[in-house]
């Protein structure tokens, strides 16, 4: 493929805003739009392609968002709707495009919907939602749990019955098997597209139907003893077949407009994961998470791409992704001396990149004392809240090293503690250092945007000879190759890639410092480093 008949969503970086944590414009402590908006000269400058947000809409906040009380609107919080039409056109007249998330599996209990559907047993939206009758002892209708911890079914006295939710119990399960319900979803989705969003990340989209005879979980042999929704194998309650046709008809609403992307939140092995591309007719992206769970390990992220590259079905797109707000930031997971080797990775692998806020600048993991914690699945289990907790992913963006590093006006209590280590990590003083992580960030990015090897090039990893290394040529069509070597060690390796070229150019080295002509045939990799070479 060459890069002029590519879609954007094909050649672009995707940039994750969590919009509580990027810019705070109001002074309140919580970030806002009209923060982002005057921003979008620092993300233009990053050279990506497209800004997905977090939950935009009003929301009583137990799940920051993603529990809606309104899929048609904007929170008042980040600036409502005139907020958010500024910040869209704004960010179209510089040519960024604007993906939503969109949390059709579960509404806030606050909800209109809701509302009524818990009036009373023959209210009409009363089978909006999944009610059940308590089991013979009065307990839950079955084992099913929520990833929150506890029970996935909360007792409503008023009506003596059961509603399903598989995360707080204030984000009741929507009924996806009732017409009217999926039509509904349907119409919030057609009212994005028409006031011009360019697309949607979908919250949990394989979890959207559920057993109808709401069978038990099986028991999961492998079950570790950490966490205990991991308990039970998800049988009954994730990736049913009936899922794939609702995403067929999610997916003809953007394709009544050109060029929108819906991209899929799915946590599941790629023989599974594919199925979510459909015939072209389901998620343009179903979610690459694989990367994220892999110790870092350079023959198992090796096997690990060659694997889901060989899977891919003919035609699909893939993507890539090593952080999100739901997981350790990279940095803290694979080590700060890693950082940058992943950060290279994630930008020349084949497929589209989605990188979370802040990882441009090599931010970690932020340190949430005890009277800040408020990620509820963290609050729910203090005892696992170091593995399950959210908060630390989510501290305020570091724009200086100045008070609340610039996300908040001095004297602000933020509403999650920014992270002590803004006094280096941060983009101010990033942007002035040639050798820093923003700029090392920037410099894959452009070359990345301008380069069809890189951008839609074909992939094929190499016998690099030493299993700490893990190597790859990108090619384009008219043949320009760049070879990626990146060692995933703390020893200095010397290898012989003298097969592939005599010698190459460094285009991008993680330190940013070293340059010229190497070859190839002696190639002397420092420790953590990770080289773009030009052939
Ligand atoms: C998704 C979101 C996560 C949220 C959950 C419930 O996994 O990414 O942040 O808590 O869904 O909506």
């Amino acid at each position: 493929m060459k890069k002029e008949n590519a879609l954007w969503w094909q050649k672009g970086i995707i940039y994750q805003i969590y919009p509580r944590s990027f810019m705070d414009s109001s002074g309140n402590g919580v970030g806002d739009l009209a923060g982002v908006r005057q921003r979008l000269d620092y993300i233009e400058s990053l050279g990506v392609e497209a800004i997905w947000f977090s939950p935009i809409n009003p929301s009583p906040m137990k799940d920051f968002g993603y529990d809606v009380s309104d899929y048609v609107d904007v929170h008042e919080l980040y600036g409502g709707m005139p907020a958010f039409q500024a910040l869209l056109d704004d960010a179209h007249r510089r040519g960024l495009k604007v993906v939503i998330d969109l949390v059709p599996n579960h509404s806030s209990d606050q909800h209109a919907w809701f509302q009524e559907s818990r009036s009373s047993r023959d209210n009409p939206k009363r089978d909006w939602y999944i009610w059940r009758d308590p089991a013979p002892d009065g307990g839950p209708p079955n084992n099913w749990l929520s990833f929150f911890g506890g029970p996935a079914w909360t007792f409503d006295a008023h009506t003596g019955q059961y509603y399903l939710h598989q995360f707080v119990p204030e984000q009741p399960e929507l009924n996806y098997r009732n017409p009217a319900v999926r039509q509904a979803m349907l119409d919030v989705m057609d009212f994005w597209m028409k006031l011009g969003v360019d697309g949607f990340r979908v919250d949990v989209i394989w979890l959207m139907m559920k057993d109808p005879d709401l069978r038990d979980n099986p028991l999961n042999p492998e079950w570790d003893g950490v966490n205990p929704h991991s308990k039970f194998i998800h049988q009954y309650t994730a990736n049913l077949p009936e899922v794939h046709d609702l995403i067929q008809d999610m997916r003809g609403v953007l394709d009544r407009y050109p060029e929108r992307m819906m991209v899929g939140e799915i946590y599941l092995p790629n023989q599974e994961l594919m199925k979510y591309y459909g015939n072209d007719d389901e998620c343009h992206l179903p979610f690459n998470f694989q990367l994220i769970h892999y110790p870092w390990n350079a023959q198992a992220y090796r096997r690990a791409v060659d694997q889901y590259e060989a899977d891919l079905p003919a035609g699909a797109w893939p993507n890539w992704v090593l952080g999100n707000h739901d997981q350790h930031r990279f940095a803290t997971r694979l080590g700060v001396e890693n950082a940058r080797t992943a950060q290279m990775m994630l930008l020349t692998l084949r497929g589209t990149p989605t990188c979370y806020y802040g990882d441009e600048l090599g931010m970690t993991d932020g340190h949430i004392p005890p009277e800040f914690v408020q990620d509820p699945p963290a609050v729910k289990q203090p005892e696992i809240a170091h593995i399950v907790g959210r908060d630390p992913e989510r501290t305020p963006m570091q724009w200086n090293a100045g008070p609340n590093a610039g996300f908040s006006p001095a004297g602000v209590q933020t509403w999650l503690p920014v992270n002590d280590n803004h006094a280096t990590v941060n983009v101010e003083d990033e942007s002035k250092d040639p050798k820093s992580f923003l700029n090392f960030f920037k410099a894959l990015a452009h070359l990345r945007r301008s380069e069809d090897a890189l951008c839609v090039g074909s992939y094929q990893s190499v016998d690099a000879g030493d299993d700490d290394i893990f190597a790859y040529l990108r090619r384009a069509e008219d043949g320009t190759t760049f070879l990626v070597v990146l060692n995933f060690s703390s020893r200095i390796i010397t290898l012989d890639l003298g097969e592939i070229a005599r010698t190459a150019e460094i285009a991008v080295s993680t330190d940013m410092v070293s340059s010229g002509t190497v070859k190839l045939g002696a190639l002397i990799m420092a420790e953590h480093q990770g080289l773009l070479l030009r052939l």
